[in-house]
């Protein structure tokens, strides 16, 4: 680490977790993270009104326990970075509004970047500079997409994406089916582990023939959803008990064959020899050990950040500011929005 390294402070607050990390460069120095996540278990899904709330309460003490731990003064640092979007809006709101008033308070750039971007540039913390271009898959709770990475804070181009559920969304559904609580992935990946993923064979999306031809690196997972469903509910029928760990393990297969396979054909098609995988549900045990087998036949790199890094923190958001001042990009706006729908190629607000 060098002080000459740009030192910035990233706030998130997209969704249910309020994140402040601060980094030099590409080292990690704070990662404080506060979660509303048990406010909204007896939901079965996050209630935006009570995550802003949570965010507003939660927001000076997670920036005074990075500062802490990161052991810096909020005037030392060179810049402020923020998640201007996509995500909830009145959760973004109290982010945005927080760091506009820290980059004023103190004087200091602000860069409202875009949370997916932030997901993809994170890893620069645990493996160093990304390789460019490198293919990213994006899988979270909002999210799946596959995106073709030139430069992480400029040059985005999305080859495919889901058309209808998210694959964390997809964890969160079927876990709730099988009464294994909210979030799902995570209760999902601890109850496979005792189960069979050759158990019970569930379709695999946008995967047939015809499919590939007009959804080669786009994904589909509402139809698993619905077959894990009428799986159960015939099981229950039938007066059998569930097998609830053979079921999270072949639905997880299901996700995690797909999203590999696609991966992996997205990258051989553009020649690129690194993928980075980011987002929830890359914290995901069987997702990281089949890409780096399936992606070690075809002489592909996967890199995927620790699973503490994969959640949404503030830490992505920082490393992708850090990012932004290296690369001298201009600053935004003090008056800048925040932007629920932001696209994925518009990195910095
Ligand atoms: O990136 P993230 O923290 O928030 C969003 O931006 O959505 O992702 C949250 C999602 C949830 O759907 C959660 O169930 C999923 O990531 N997730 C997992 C695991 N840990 C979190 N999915 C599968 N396996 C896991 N171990
Ligand atoms: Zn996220």
């Amino acid at each position: 680490m060098t002080s000459s390294e740009p030192l910035v402070l990233g706030i998130e607050t997209s969704c249910d977790e309020t994140g402040v990390g601060i980094v030099r460069g590409h080292t990690l120095l704070a990662d404080a993270v506060a979660s509303s996540v048990e406010e909204h278990a007896r939901f079965g899904g996050v209630v935006p009104e009570v995550a802003s709330r949570a965010h507003l309460e939660a927001m000076v003490p997670t920036i005074q326990r990075a500062c802490e731990t990161a052991g810096i003064a909020p005037r030392d640092v060179d810049a402020i970075a923020v998640t201007a979007g996509p995500g909830l809006a009145g959760a973004l709101l109290v982010g945005v509004a927080a760091a506009k008033a820290l980059a004023i308070g103190l004087d200091k750039p602000l860069y409202g970047v875009n949370h997916l971007a932030a997901h993809v540039a994170v890893d620069q913390l645990q493996h160093g500079a990304l390789p460019e271009p490198c293919l990213a898959m994006l899988v979270s709770g909002g999210h799946s997409s596959l995106l073709k990475v030139g430069d992480v804070t400029g040059d985005i181009e999305p080859m495919g994406a889901t058309i209808d559920d998210a694959a964390g969304e997809a964890f969160d559904k079927v876990a709730r089916l099988l009464g294994l609580g909210f979030p799902g992935g995570p209760v999902i990946d601890r109850t496979a582990t005792s189960g069979s993923s050759v158990a019970i064979d569930f379709p695999r999306g946008l995967s047939s023939r015809r499919d590939l031809e007009r959804h080669r690196f786009d994904f589909s997972f509402s139809g698993l959803k619905t077959a894990v469903a009428r799986w159960v509910e015939a099981r229950e029928r039938s007066g059998e008990p569930v097998p609830v760990a053979d079921v999270a393990a072949s639905f997880q297969e299901a996700v995690c064959d797909v999203l590999v396979r696609k991966a992996l054909d997205a990258a051989s098609s553009l020649d690129i020899e690194d993928i980075v995988i980011g987002g929830g549900v890359a914290a995901n045990s069987r997702l990281r050990v089949l890409a780096e087998e399936r992606g070690a036949k075809l002489g592909i790199r996967i890199r995927v950040p620790r699973p503490g890094l994969c959640t949404d923190n503030g830490a992505m958001v920082a490393a992708l500011g850090a990012e932004m001042v290296a690369r001298g990009r201009t600053p935004s706006a003090l008056d800048l929005p925040a932007d629920s729908s932001q696209p994925v190629t518009h990195v910095l607000a």
